[in-house]
């Protein structure tokens, strides 16, 4: 047997004075770096070999430990020489946001209290704000604030959650019991431009990718509504059943949002499950001059946003609202016996497929009290008027081809002037998208700005996402210059 001693030294106690010490420390280098990083790169070239070296991640796990305050002086200044900044002004890749500062303490705060925002007797406080949270995200984009919801890790949990809620309820009998095999042959309708989270929703959920219907989209790369009519109905009449109709507020690649009025109407009009994908651009719906297209998410049965895009949320911050709160309940709602949890309260594990859970609602109530509605349609409608800046500087240049601009995403290409006659051309455009891929690699490697690419129509483009209230017009107007100048380079190399 082994003894118990009389009084205890745990290795991960600390005391007040040292946890003090420490955290102040911490603070001042955070709020240093935080303030150094506009004038350095937005990243650096690095090699998982060099950061390994830098970080010590190459050796055994100690046997022994060591100082908390000497580990955290070589960890942060480590970490962020060896970082990539999404809060840096010019980083506008993928859908990143800048965090929000008041979110960052939020994460330190949250880690303090550490609720188990599962059920409400383990997190009283974390459980109550959660709601609220997801009631002023429901209010903010114009739906019902009573929906149910919960806050997951991020765009494509939150998606899920919609997903497992229509197949729970609109699937036939009792599918969370007897499984999806027997039930005809379900499909699932979205336009080719969704974010790859409906495969991988189809996959888990035992439906099969197969079960997708590809939608063709229109010029502008929202779904062709016609033709989703169309697909649906063909499939009613081959005896085929559609589990529901997926619909997007603002595509990953683009920013296109679907007709979804029109989407929603006609789930209505034929009884499907009418779920959006508003991970990105959901948000813009709180804008009083979004387009109706846009704010006829208020008619779906279950809606994605995702706080850590344009909530500016630090990662990780999605939400899931469902229009019928019972309907998400009876999705995810199980009660073993070795749960106590009042039934008049809410217990979030009956929300979602998490059990234990983590107090994410903190950093995003936090941040949306600090900018309130109006900070927040402030920032959203400058991310978008400075993407639409970018887009007006790029067609006024000749040494780009201008692609797409939708909310705060402007996709181009870099094409040499002497090239622009024959673009389309099988010689060129062979040249025109080697250049272009090389010259996104460059740019992201080389630290002056950050952006991402897409394929539009088949061209490879390049693609900046404005999340970030950061960014400012000289930032913007910075990026002509950066990106011809690198361009170049790659052009004269490739010809040689
Ligand atoms: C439209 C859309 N849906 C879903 C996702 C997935 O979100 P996450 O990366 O937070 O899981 C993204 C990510 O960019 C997105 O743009």
């Amino acid at each position: 047997m082994s003894m118990v001693p009389d009084t205890r030294h745990a290795p991960l106690a600390m005391s007040q004075d040292e946890f003090r010490r420490i955290g102040h420390q911490l603070v001042d280098q955070i709020a240093d770096q935080l303030a150094a990083i506009p004038a350095g790169p937005v990243t650096r070239e690095r090699t998982p070999a060099g950061i390994r070296e830098a970080l010590g991640l190459n050796g055994p796990m100690p046997a022994h430990g060591s100082a908390a305050g000497a580990i955290l002086e070589r960890a942060v200044p480590a970490l962020f020489a060896n970082s990539l900044f999404n809060g840096h002004p010019r980083f506008w890749g993928y859908i990143t946001s800048s965090p929000a500062p008041i979110g960052i303490l939020g994460d330190l705060l949250a880690a303090s209290l550490n609720p188990n925002v599962g059920s409400w007797t383990l997190s009283p406080a974390g459980t109550e704000v959660e709601s609220t949270t997801v009631r002023w995200i429901a209010e903010l984009i114009g739906y019902p604030g009573d929906a149910g919801g919960v806050l997951v890790s991020g765009g494509n949990m939150a998606n899920m959650v919609g997903f497992w809620a229509a197949r729970a309820a609109r699937s036939g009998g009792d599918v969370r019991a007897e499984g999806v095999a027997g039930r005809g042959a379900l499909r699932v309708y979205t336009s080719a431009e969704t974010h790859t989270w409906v495969q991988k929703a189809c996959d888990l959920s035992g439906l099969g990718t197969q079960a997708i219907r590809w939608i063709p989209t229109c010029d502008d790369l929202t779904m062709d509504v016609a033709a989703l009519r169309q697909q649906v109905d063909a499939d009613i009449a081959a005896g085929e059943r559609p589990l529901m109709i997926i619909g997007t507020a603002g595509s990953v690649s683009t920013g296109a949002i679907d007709a979804l009025d029109e989407i929603g109407a006609f789930c209505r009009e034929r009884g499907i499950w009418f779920h959006v994908d508003g991970a990105y651009g959901g948000f813009a719906a709180a804008l009083p001059e979004s387009s109706a297209a846009l704010r006829a998410l208020a008619l779906a049965d279950s809606v994605a946003v995702d706080p850590h895009k344009w909530l500016y949320a630090p990662l990780e911050a999605g939400c899931a609202l469902v229009r019928d709160r019972e309907v998400l309940r009876a999705a995810f709602s199980y009660h073993p016996a070795y749960y106590h949890f009042a039934e008049q309260v809410t217990n979030f594990v009956d929300f979602g497929p998490q059990n234990s859970r983590g107090f994410r609602a903190l950093k995003v109530w936090l941040a949306l009290q600090h900018a309130g509605v109006e900070g927040y349609r402030t920032m959203i409608r400058d991310d978008i008027a400075l993407s639409e800046h970018l887009a007006t500087l790029v067609r006024g240049d000749d040494r780009f081809e201008f692609y797409t601009q939708g909310l705060s995403i402007t996709t181009f290409r870099y094409v040499p002037r002497d090239l622009r006659a024959t673009i389309g051309d099988e010689a060129t455009e062979k040249h025109l998208d080697a250049l272009n891929r090389e010259l996104l690699d460059t740019l992201q490697k080389g630290g002056e700005l950050f952006v991402s690419n897409a394929v539009i129509r088949g061209r490879y483009v390049l693609r900046a996402c404005i999340v970030n209230f950061h960014t400012s017009k000289a930032d913007i107007e910075a990026v002509p210059g950066v990106v011809a100048r690198v361009a170049e380079a790659i052009d004269r190399k490739l010809r040689a």
